[in-house]
């Protein structure tokens, strides 16, 4: 176990034994033993280039909206804690990694700026947003991304355009030991009350076909090309299958829910329950789309 940090890492903004139900949407996991929060782009230069130097490994937590968490983690996780602003200069709009990806498409509709609209129903940062190339509804993040900031493994800070390669279906090459500091989106201008009618919809839609009430991270699997994972466990016929306190939502097939308090054990046995019946009946292997964090004795 690690019972200290070197001294350049104390010095910044952190907390200790921080249980996940605080930091994720879903609410499962154990304690996250050191959450490093820079409130500056310098400290997390600082942060970054420290545990390096040290030779740590890092993960990187955002709004913890799409985020399964399997026990204690004992690795220094860093989430950022920088200002909320969002400046705009002419239909571009810049934000921090901490700004809230739901709020960016809100603000955008206010300002009469279409192309965010895909983005209001999607919880978590702006920094996770990225990572993850978030969408929905056929759109995602890399098609308004003008620009991005992030830090290399190393601490080095970059500033560039999206490049061919860089961005696919929920992936970006970002993932893993990056650290996303902020993006710039270009908009164009449109109608505010036709953005406002788009995202009112979607908005509906999502709240008569998802399980937006109960604990969760989102959709756990990804849909394999062609088909939508939720219609696949769903007539696997999984739908409200429970262990313990984790559920398959009746709502969508593609949710699992946190109950209350459903421990990481019975969380990923209903993943895994979900994924061999799926195989069995259909011949497809579910991937988790849930980025999953183990324990480091598991790892
Ligand atoms: N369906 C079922 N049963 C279910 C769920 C869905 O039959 O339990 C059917 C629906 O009736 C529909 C089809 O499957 O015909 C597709 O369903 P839906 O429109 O809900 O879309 P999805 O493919 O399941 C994707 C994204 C969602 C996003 C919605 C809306 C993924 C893995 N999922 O879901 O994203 O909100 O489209 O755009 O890409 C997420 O990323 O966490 C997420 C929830």
């Amino acid at each position: 176990m690690l019972t200290s940090l070197p001294d350049a890492l104390m010095a910044l903004p952190h907390r200790r034994d921080v249980p996940f139900s605080r930091l994720t949407t879903l609410g499962v996991g154990g304690l996250c033993r050191w959450l490093l929060e820079p409130t500056t782009e310098a400290e997390a230069a600082a942060c970054v280039k420290a545990l390096h130097r040290e030779g740590l490994p890092l993960r990187i937590l955002g709004g913890g909206s799409n985020l399964l968490v399997l026990g204690d983690i004992e690795t220094p996780v860093v989430r950022l804690a920088l200002p909320k602003d969002c400046h705009r200069e002419g239909t571009r709009l810049t934000v921090s990694a901490s700004h809230g990806h739901i709020r960016l498409s809100d603000t955008a509709a206010d300002l009469g700026l279409s192309g965010m609209e895909y983005a209001s129903g999607i919880p978590g940062s702006c920094g996770g947003a990225l990572i993850m190339n978030a969408g929905a509804h056929g759109r995602e993040l890399v098609e308004v991304l003008a620009s991005f900031r992030y830090l290399t493994p190393e601490g080095d800070l970059v500033e560039q355009r999206p490049e061919p390669g860089q961005f696919a279906y929920r992936w970006s090459f970002l993932r893993g030991a990056h650290l996303a500091l902020g993006c710039t989106v270009d908009l164009v201008e449109g109608d505010r009350e036709a953005i406002r009618a788009t995202m009112d919809t979607a908005r509906a839609r999502r709240k008569g076909s998802q399980p937006l009430g109960s604990r969760n991270a989102g959709c756990i699997f990804k849909n394999p090309p062609g088909d939508s994972a939720g219609r696949l466990i769903d007539a696997a016929g999984l739908k409200g299958h429970r262990l313990g306190q984790a559920e398959v939502s009746a709502v969508h097939a593609n949710f699992l829910l946190n109950l209350g308090s459903a421990s990481p054990t019975e969380f990923k046995a209903l993943m895994d329950l979900v994924r061999e019946r799926v195989e069995a009946v259909h011949g497809i292997r579910l991937e988790p789309e849930v980025e999953m964090w183990l324990p480091e004795n598991n790892a």
